[in-house]
Formats: structure tokens, C-alpha cells, sequence
């Protein structure tokens, strides 16, 4: 062991943090650290480490929709091999941050050739927390996998050792809105960051055809609304940790919720499948949005975009193994379909690498996972008329 090094405590003010996001994302969720007001911000790879006080933390829970965890650093020291892990572990002072009865759990990200198993290293961590509490308090707190108390996040990069406290509990993309899933939901977190790739700026109408759950539309009305993404959860991990200031939380929650601004656009979700859409509604009524988000029942390729001058058209369309098309042509005719009908508009349509081309140019593109598929999010602008002459004039 070199160092250790216990970094709680109930005495400082300004603390440090680390957000996790998906590869690709750090830029965008630097923006909105940056703009709810975080210091120190700094990118790092799938992740942003940012200063801030306890209740910066609480707003940073509730508001961001680009980060899937948000941890604080507690300990942090140099282990060769497991042995050394629990000989430094042991030495923590656990009982700061696990209370009388409370459960715990341990989640682990491993990248170091001394501990080539991380679930051993893991075992190890949970064992010396264990023995250490046992010590001192007499009691062995129990290790609960879901929904613990405590969650403890272990990383090992190397022969460097960082133990955090997990702010957010259940991961961030959990929203609590969404009680129904369709068949290939998006991921929340990937959905607000493709709303914000696509630069929209909250003036044109939203449309998505292939809607589903309807998370991307979710998420676009969250963020135009203001409406802090983390507000229909039923809590975060930092709300049992022993410093848990609740009358700090509700003052933050609700200036939160004092910014919830009126929709100024409007909002339409289509698919052709019921069962789909009726799970949508469910959603909307969790989201409390079925006021603000119009659902139909359609199929793209038998339905005109809604009357005016042009919107932004957003797509996540079927794509895997259980298509029952083909699913090139299938995209094609998504192209051929924009091309025709929907000039004036703008469009995003998240297109597996695999298919490389719904038949149009886009004008933009970004690489993104969506789950383990690699897909490009391209941007599309629809002219009206061609755009040789739009460029003349
Ligand atoms: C990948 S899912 C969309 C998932 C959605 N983004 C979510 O988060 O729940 C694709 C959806 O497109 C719908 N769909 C397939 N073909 C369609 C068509 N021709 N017109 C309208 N919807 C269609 C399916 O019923 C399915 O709900």
C-alpha cells in the first residue's frame, strides 16, 4: 500500500463528484453541468468530474438528464493484490457512512491485471467493510442487491483504488415515468442526449412516427418544459446517506419545479401498433404529459405529416433480428417517404451502422450505442424544392 486516504467528511463545503455517461456523451453533459451551475468541471472518458456543495448534488440528481450515476468519492488508495484491498478497506471508517441497519451493496468496474477477478476484488471490499463494522458496532449490515440502502461503487484502475458512494441509487435513466416498456425502448439517457444532438431549439413541432414507449418525445418535453427529469422517481441514493438534509431537498426540488414552463410547440407520437401506444399512455399519465403529447394510432408509410410549415421529425424505427422485412428496403422506403412527403422538415433517424442509408445525404451524423447495436444518429434536412436552387437563392 502507498497512500490512503478517507475523503468524507461532514465539514467540507465544496465537494467532488463524478458523473458517468455513455461514450460519446461527455461533451454533452459537461454543457449541463456547466449550465446548472457546476465548478471544476472536467471531462473524462464516459464520465465528467465537476465541485459543488450538498445541495448542488440534489439538483445535479434531479435536473440531469445526460448522466447515468452520479458518485462521490470517498476513499482512495494504492492496492497491489486483494489482501492489500482489505488490509487498507478495513482501516476505513465505514460506520461514517453506513448507519445502524442500513443495507449495502457493492457495483465494480475492474481494469488492472493485480486483481484479474473483480468479482474476488469486490468480495474482498464488502468483506472488510463487514468485519470493520462488526468491530465497532457489533452488528454485521446486511448486503442487499436490490434497491440497497447504501450502493458503494468500487473502481480499480491499475493498482489505484477508488471507492464512491453512489448519489443516485437506481441509475438516472430509471425516470420513474416509465411503468411500460414496447418492444425496443430506448434508453432515457440516450434519448435526451439525441434530442440534444439534434439541435433543436424548441421552436419547431416534434414529431415521431415510429413512437413506441414514446421516450424520445418524453424527453424532449422534459427538457422543454423544464421539467427536471429526476422528478418522478421515488428517490435517490443520497436521501439515506447519515448528512441527508431533507428540508435542503424539498427547498431545491421545488425551485426546480418554479422554472416547469408551459409547452410552446406541440408534440405528436404515431405507430401503427395499439399495444404499443397503449403503453405510451401509461407513460403520459406517469409523465403527467397526456395533455401536452398527442398520440395516434398510424402507419408511416399511409399517413401525411401534420398540417403547417414543416417540424422536426425524430426516429428510433424498428431494427434487429425479429423484422419481418427486410430491413435495407425497409429504411429506403423511410428515405423515399421523407423525400416525398416531408419537405420543409428537418428529420433524425437513428440508422444501424449496418445499414448505412436510408437513400438521402445526411447533414449531420454522430456515432452512438444503442444498447449493443452501433448505430449513426443522422440528421436530415428536407428542402423544399432542390437544394441546388435553395443554395442559389
Ligand atoms: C424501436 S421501436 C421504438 C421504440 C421507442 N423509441 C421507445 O423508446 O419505446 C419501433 C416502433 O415502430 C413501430 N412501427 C413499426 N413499423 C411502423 C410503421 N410502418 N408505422 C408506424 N410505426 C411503426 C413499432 O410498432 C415500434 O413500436
Amino acid at each position: 500500500m502507498k497512500k490512503s486516504g478517507w475523503l468524507y467528511g461532514a465539514d467540507r463545503k465544496d465537494l467532488v463528484f463524478v458523473a458517468k455517461t455513455f461514450k460519446g456523451y461527455e461533451d454533452l453533459l459537461s454543457r449541463e453541468l456547466l449550465e446548472l451551475g457546476a465548478r471544476d468541471v472536467k471531462t473524462l472518458n464516459r464520465a465528467v468530474s465537476f465541485s459543488g456543495d450538498k445541495g448542488f448534488l440534489y439538483k445535479a440528481c434531479l435536473s440531469l438528464s445526460t448522466a447515468l450515476k452520479i458518485l462521490m468519492p470517498i476513499a482512495r488508495f494504492s492496492a497491489h493484490d486483494t489482501d492489500q484491498l482489505y488490509a487498507c478497506a478495513t482501516r476505513l471508517p465505514w460506520n461514517e457512512v453506513l448507519g445502524d441497519g442500513q443495507s449495502f451493496a457493492i457495483q465494480f468496474t475492474v481494469h488492472s491485471e493485480h486483481f484479474p477477478h473483480s468479482q474476488f476484488a469486490a468480495l474482498k471490499l464488502k468483506d472488510a467493510l463487514v468485519d470493520q463494522m462488526r468491530k465497532k458496532t457489533g452488528k454485521r449490515p446486511n448486503v442487499e442487491r436490490y434497491r440497497p440502502d447504501v450502493q458503494i461503487d468500487l473502481m480499480i484502475s491499475d493498482s489505484e483504488v477508488h471507492i464512491s458512494l453512489d448519489a443516485s441509487g437506481d441509475p438516472l435513466f430509471k425516470r420513474g415515468y416509465r411503468k411500460e416498456t414496447g418492444r425496443a425502448p430506448l434508453n432515457e439517457v440516450l434519448a435526451a442526449g439525441l434530442i440534444k444532438r439534434s439541435g433543436w431549439d424548441g421552436r419547431k413541432d416534434l414529431l415521431d412516427p415510429f413512437c413506441g414507449s414514446g421516450t424520445l418525445l418524453i424527453e424532449a418535453c422534459l427538457q422543454h418544459m423544464q421539467i427536471p427529469p429526476g422528478i418522478f422517481r421515488d428517490g435517490f441514493g443520497f436521501q439515506n446517506w447519515p448528512d441527508y438534509d431533507e428540508d435542503l431537498y424539498t427547498q431545491i426540488r421545488n425551485s426546480r419545479l418554479d422554472r416547469v414552463r408551459d409547452p410552446q410547440v406541440s408534440f405528436l407520437g404515431m405507430d401503427k401498433d395499439v399495444n404499443a401506444l397503449r403503453k405510451m399512455h401509461k407513460n403520459l399519465e406517469e409523465a403527467e404529459l397526456l395533455e401536452v403529447i398527442r398520440v395516434e394510432q398510424g402507419d408511416f408509410f399511409h399517413s401525411e405529416p401534420p398540417t403547417g410549415s414543416g417540424g422536426l421529425l425524430l426516429a428510433n424505427p424498428p431494427y434487429g433480428r425479429k423484422m419481418t422485412v427486410d430491413a435495407g428496403s425497409f429504411f429506403s422506403s423511410i428515405g423515399d417517404r421523407l423525400k416525398k412527403n416531408y419537405s420543409g422538415w428537418n428529420a433524425w433517424i437513428l440508422l444501424p451502422e449496418e445499414i448505412g442509408s436510408i437513400g438521402l445525404r445526411p447533414s449531420k451524423k454522430f456515432s452512438v450505442l444503442n444498447g449493443d447495436i452501433a448505430c449513426k444518429w443522422s440528421g436530415f434536412e428536407l428542402f423544399q424544392g432542390s437544394k441546388k436552387k435553395r443554395h442559389a437563392e
